[in-house]
């Protein structure tokens, strides 16, 4: 059984108004007024319809780490917050550096049926920086990896990342590197400024992440390959990604959320749902990152969706994990800190939150954005609603927001994934019917 579902009266990216007809998974029709005999019909009055967004940099955990998220809880949270597709960082245990743990990453997604999940690979065995992983099995699985990264550390030993740029140019693949020079950030703690002398916490210095961005765009002209730059977070980044785009390095960067939002100053409540790597930075830095949104030197926004159990961030600053989650706030926050400021449009957002990181990712039509022969993945926004960010605001284990008990602005109202529904008026659909029923799976 196929479902066909017309969306009615959808404000598209680009300010028109239109209906929408999705059948056999496609987006058949886009029309000021389609016929709906048979079909069923979804109300989009005054509701944004923007395509569903792609999640490059998300921690789902499974395998190894179930008590933080599974794939199948990291799957609603994306569901919830307007995603489609996410891809899975490679930080697991076993870590995914061999085609095995990437199959199985890949097929819990498509159990779980909510949104596409396409694993990330380890650069490196065990990511340890020692050895490069099985990148070739990995990228000819049934999984086809086209992201390598081993994210949560970097890959500091500059002929290893040398040779990881070179395998990958040789497959269309990518290595997404998180930017972090090792001896500079020992023990660190929070962004290395005044207020960290003043708060006692260690310093992580900006020049220990623009070091490995500059050392790593020479590496990529140097080999003739692509380089991708995680979680970028001081204004430093942005110039030395600017001047590398300019001389026509193949370079694109993410920034997050909470680095267009939020600032150091949060730390000083030693309060750690705070604690995150990159750390938050200062108020110039979020206003560059923004700056290198708005123009193109940032390519797209990123969650890094990292949830840790209670016990691990329930606890003084120096002892807690880094890292928030960030799934089902993302589009708010987006919303809030360079829609409203009037830095970007809806247009931009399809761009940088859906097209461009589908593009990146390898993820054949999603980079597409609505259009007749796309696949229907889209998600309904209501820009004009605003709620108070709770714990009911969330769907996957962890709850580590720094959002909670803050008004934010937005809200997704429903997203449909594969032709169909995973979140009908702001609520998860179960979709383990809808599989069994159209003897299909999403994914
Ligand atoms: O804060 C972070 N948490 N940054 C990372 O790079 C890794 C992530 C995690 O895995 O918890």
């Amino acid at each position: 059984m196929s479902e066909t579902i017309v969306i009615r009266s959808a404000t598209l990216d680009d300010g028109t108004r239109s209906d929408i007809l999705i059948r056999d998974g496609v987006v058949a029709e886009l029309a000021p007024s389609i016929s709906s005999a048979g079909a069923t019909t979804i109300s989009a009055d005054g509701l944004l319809a923007l395509p569903g967004l792609v999640d490059l940099h998300t921690h789902l955990r499974e395998p190894g780490f179930e008590q933080s998220e599974t794939v199948l809880t990291g799957s609603r949270a994306a569901a919830i917050g307007g995603f489609t597709a996410v891809h899975a960082m490679a930080n697991t245990s076993p870590v995914a550096d061999n085609a095995g743990v990437v199959e199985q990453v890949q097929s819990l997604g498509e159990t779980a049926g909510y949104v596409t999940v396409r694993p990330v690979g380890a650069v490196t065995l065990g990511l340890e920086g020692r050895a490069l992983s099985e990148i070739g099995a990995m990228a000819g699985s049934r999984a086809r990896v086209r992201v390598f990264s081993d994210d949560g550390r970097c890959v500091s030993d500059a002929l290893l990342m040398r040779r990881a740029l070179e395998y990958v140019a040789t497959f269309g693949g990518v290595i997404a590197q998180h930017s972090q020079e090792p001896r500079l950030t020992e023990n660190a703690q929070m962004n290395e400024g005044t207020l960290s002398g003043q708060l006692g916490l260690a310093g992580w210095p900006a020049v220990a992440e623009e070091a490995i961005i500059a050392r790593d765009v020479l590496l990529a002209e140097h080999v003739g390959a692509r380089l991708h730059v995680c979680h970028l977070s001081t204004a430093g980044a942005v110039e030395v990604v600017r001047w590398a785009k300019a001389r026509g390095i193949d370079v694109t960067a993410e920034v997050t959320p909470h680095h267009l939002l939020l600032t150091e100053q949060l730390a000083s409540g030693y309060d750690s749902r705070y604690k995150v790597n990159p750390p938050l930075r200062r108020d110039e830095d979020v206003a560059a990152v923004r700056a290198g949104l708005a123009d193109g030197t940032i390519d797209i926004v990123a969650t890094d969706h990292a949830p840790h159990p209670v016990e691990a961030k329930d606890c003084e600053w120096e002892a807690a994990a880094f890292g928030m989650v960030g799934l089902e706030s993302a589009l708010s926050v987006v919303q809030a800190s360079v829609v409203d400021t009037g830095m970007l449009d809806w247009a931009d957002v399809a761009r940088v939150f859906s097209r461009v990181p589908a593009r990146i990712g390898g993820l054949a039509g999603y980079d597409r954005g609505i259009a007749v022969g796309a696949p229907a993945e889209l998600t309904l926004y209501d820009p004009a609603a605003s709620r108070l960010f709770g714990l009911d605001s969330l769907r996957g284990k962890g709850i580590n927001s720094p959002y909670l008990s803050t008004r934010l602005p937005g809200r997704v109202i429903t997203t449909i994934h594969g032709g169909y529904p995973t979140v009908l008026d702001g609520e998860l659909v179960d979709v383990t019917t809808v599989a069994e029923h159209s003897g299909a799976q999403h994914g």
